[in-house]
């Protein structure tokens, strides 16, 4: 149903990344498993994990179960912060874990917290991708400014920034600035963050006969950010994943926007 017709974004290097991914944070153990499976069964061809998340091995044997080809699933994983200084032995765990050989996106979780720290850590991530372990990597959790300190000290911007991000969170200007760098704004905890009863969505919701979690995930996808919701209930990870029937219009887009304050 959602692939291969899903729409992807392009990242430096050639690599298409699906704009909808399937989060999985808190999805561990063999329910983990599951939802993972279900989630390749509906149609997601984009998975985000981490090394904190402890389910890279469960994700990793979820794809292989799918039967898909690995080159068909985007997977992503980060580096935690407890690890900088040990970037490419968690690497090679994570691609032990996920039974792979790269993975698609290599982010950095959370950027160390005094200036200037973040760049060796940077290096390593770029030295991981030039040895074809990552396809792209890219940042979690940073700020323009943080961005920007990265960009300066390697001329490389990151593919990504993965951040909180819904409709009462939408800063057009954070927007606007991560566009500028040519770094992707990727959205995590979109219906967390996110009032599902608010008359907005339930108004614009009604008009396409769709549910409000589906017009949050659809503005992501019309806004050309990068979502990934999560779930362990099937009827959700389904109904999260059918999108792609309807769009939202110009009108209904700005009204959205403008739950950002
Ligand atoms: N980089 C970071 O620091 C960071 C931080 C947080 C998250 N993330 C990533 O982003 C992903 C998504 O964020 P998230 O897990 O925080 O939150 P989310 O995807 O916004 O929300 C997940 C919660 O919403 C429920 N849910 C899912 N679909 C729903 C629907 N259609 N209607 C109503 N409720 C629904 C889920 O319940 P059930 O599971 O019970 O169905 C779960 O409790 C994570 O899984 C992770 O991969 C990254």
């Amino acid at each position: 149903m959602t692939s291969p017709e899903q729409p992807t974004v392009l990242l430096p290097g050639e690599v298409r990344m699906p704009l909808l991914g399937f989060g999985t944070w808190q999805a561990t153990g063999e329910a983990g498993y599951a939802a993972v499976l279900a989630a390749l069964d509906a149609g997601y061809r984009h998975i985000d994990t981490a090394t904190m998340y402890g389910n890279e091995r469960e994700v990793g044997r979820a794809v292989k179960e799918s039967g898909l080809r690995r080159e068909d699933v985007f997977i992503t994983t980060k580096l935690p912060p407890e690890r900088v200084g040990r970037e490419r032995e968690t690497i090679e765990a994570s691609l032990a874990a996920l039974d792979t050989d790269h993975v698609d996106l290599w982010l950095i979780h959370w950027s160390p917290t005094s200036p200037g720290e973040g760049i060796p850590v940077w290096r390593e991530l770029l030295a991981a991708r030039d040895e074809n372990m990552a396809r792209a990597v890219g940042v979690s959790n940073h700020s323009i400014s943080q961005i920007d300190e990265l960009i300066q000290a390697t001329e490389e911007n990151p593919a990504v920034n993965q951040i909180r991000w819904s409709p009462s969170l939408y800063d057009r200007q954070v927007h606007a600035a991560h566009r500028d760098r040519g770094v992707v704004l990727e959205g995590y905890s979109p219906l967390r963050t996110t009032d599902l009863s608010d008359p907005v969505l339930v108004r614009i919701a009604a008009a396409h006969n769709v549910s409000p979690a589906q017009v949050v995930l659809r503005w992501h996808i019309d806004h050309e950010t990068v979502v990934i919701p999560k779930s362990v209930t099937p009827d959700r990870i389904r109904a999260n994943a059918d999108v792609f029937g309807f769009s939202l219009t110009a009108e209904e887009m700005r009204d959205i926007d403008a739950l950002g304050g």
